[in-house]
């Protein structure tokens, strides 16, 4: 298959090898782009977003049994959507230029990060198989079986495994072991210690592994391999995850309505979604383009260091480069982002999708995160702070401007929802947290609030 994307002038290039921020944009609509697309709705389609709502809504009985902190919720697994102005002021954001709003994924209970929806949907739609073909559960019972003496003998004798920078491997650990799965989590060196305790006092088997993300999923889709009782949650490959990310797309149609926000031609919808390896922002993204069709405009954001999504992109489906191959060190502070490969599923279906992918500095994620407690109160991992940056690379560079003058959006940017969804933090130990909000008020020569007005960062 050849790439559908279009040539990148060298400036973008030198910037990505350089570790500088930049921002890549995409315009396509084409015949190929179309018949992409379709590939990806055949994967995640309206159908599939409905039936992980569906899994979702079935098990929070189940979910409030297992898990004190969701009784208040009745087991839903949801965060708040809020509209931060002070914020958006501190950011450098104009009126003019539209308004901030923030997803809050950051506090999501259980997992504490954007990796509860994808990890514990997995999770689930495995448990509900297994009690389905053992006659524990008929199609479309409500899924408190689950929690059943019966039931949890039966997942006993298997076991869930992941490979993970930290929090999926966290999402997938609690879940699984609280159904009674025997669980094990592959962690990469660059997951935090307190991330690998919490899962050992869950009585989770953690794996340390020298090497990066990239090798610790090998090595856990290898032992998994041997061993057909094993499950292993494949964060490169799998639809479940992707299903169970999109499943937050309805849930944020429905927040936004009750918000009395409109999204339309005239009042487009900004997303800034933290990449990792590209399965969550991914998920969500098919499924708000779903929803909310050409309306919505999702942007992928990753560190210098670690870029590995836009890499993917600038190079097309017919090769799988490393950030490494770009001679970048995949070290930063953002453990959920350190990935140095992205998901070849991911990538393919986001080609015809995605809107542009820009890069932050690892001093910059640190001062929005310190910006983002100071002025609106939310408490974020580095990870969830590189949405941050999107407005003012959207708004504030050349290339930026230059992709809403070809869009037509310009004329529409006062009415503009620039949507910052924040993926973690909620289960960081207050000590960490200190840390890192003192690093983000020393002012750094390196983060500049808001980025260059004037930088050609792009690919126009
Ligand atoms: C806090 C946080 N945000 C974003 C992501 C990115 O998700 P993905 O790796 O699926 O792209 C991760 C991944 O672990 C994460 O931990």
């Amino acid at each position: 298959m050849t790439s559908l994307l279009p040539p990148v002038a060298s400036s973008l290039q030198d910037r990505l090898r350089a570790a500088q921020p930049c921002l890549w944009t995409h315009s396509g609509r084409s015949a190929a782009v179309e018949a992409q697309l379709s590939v990806g709705t055949a994967m995640v389609g309206v159908q599939d977003i409905q039936a992980a709502s569906q899994r979702f809504a079935r098990c929070a009985g189940l979910l409030a049994t297992l898990f004190p902190e969701l009784q208040a919720s009745g087991g839903v697994i949801e965060s708040p959507l809020v509209p931060t102005p002070a914020l958006g002021r501190a950011l450098g954001l104009a009126p003019q230029a539209g308004a901030l709003w923030v997803k809050c994924d950051h506090s999501l209970p259980v997992a504490g990060s954007i990796k509860a929806r994808g990890g514990i949907h997995e999770v689930l739609e495995f448990a509900e198989g297994l009690a389905l073909q053992h006659g524990l559960l008929a199609p479309g019972d409500d899924c408190n079986a689950l929690a059943t003496p019966a039931a949890r003998a039966l997942f006993a004798r298997y076991q869930v495994a992941v490979g993970s920078t930290g929090n999926l491997g966290l999402s997938i650990g609690v879940a699984a072991s609280s159904l009674g799965f025997r669980a094990a989590v592959h962690m990469s060196a660059d997951a935090k210690e307190w991330k690998k305790e919490r899962l050992r006092r869950r009585g989770v088997e953690v794996v340390e592994h020298t090497g990066d993300y990239e090798k610790a999923v090998a090595a856990g889709r290898a032992q998994a391999a041997t061993d057909p009782f094993c499950h292993f949650v494949d964060d490169e490959r799998s639809l479940s995850l992707l299903r169970g990310y999109s499943a937050a797309a309805p849930a944020l149609q429905a927040q936004l309505a009750q918000a009395g926000v409109r999204v339309d031609a005239t009042h487009p919808l900004f997303v800034y979604l933290p990449c990792g390896v590209g399965g969550a922002p991914a998920g969500i993204t098919l499924g708000l383009r779903q929803l909310f069709g050409p309306h919505v405009h999702c942007f992928f954001a990753e560190p210098v260091q670690s870029p590995c999504f836009l890499v993917q992109m600038l190079t097309g489906p017919h090769d799988h480069p490393s950030v490494y191959d770009w001679g970048l060190t995949n070290q930063t502070e953002a453990d959920g982002l350190a990935v140095p490969r992205a998901s070849l599923l991911a990538a393919l279906l986001m080609q015809p999708l995605l809107s542009g992918i820009y890069t932050v500095q690892d001093a910059t994620l640190l001062q929005h995160l310190a910006l983002a407690h100071d002025t609106a109160g939310l408490r974020i991992e580095p990870s969830a702070a590189a949405g941050f940056s999107g407005p003012g690379m959207l708004t504030g560079t050349a290339e930026g401007r230059a992709w809403l003058q070809a869009q037509n959006l310009a004329p529409h940017m006062a009415q503009a929802i620039h949507l910052v969804w924040t993926t973690g933090g909620l289960l960081v130990p207050d000590s960490e947290y200190a840390l890192f909000l003192q690093r983000g008020r020393v002012p750094s020569p390196a983060a500049s609030v808001p980025p260059p007005q004037e930088a050609p960062h792009g690919n126009a």
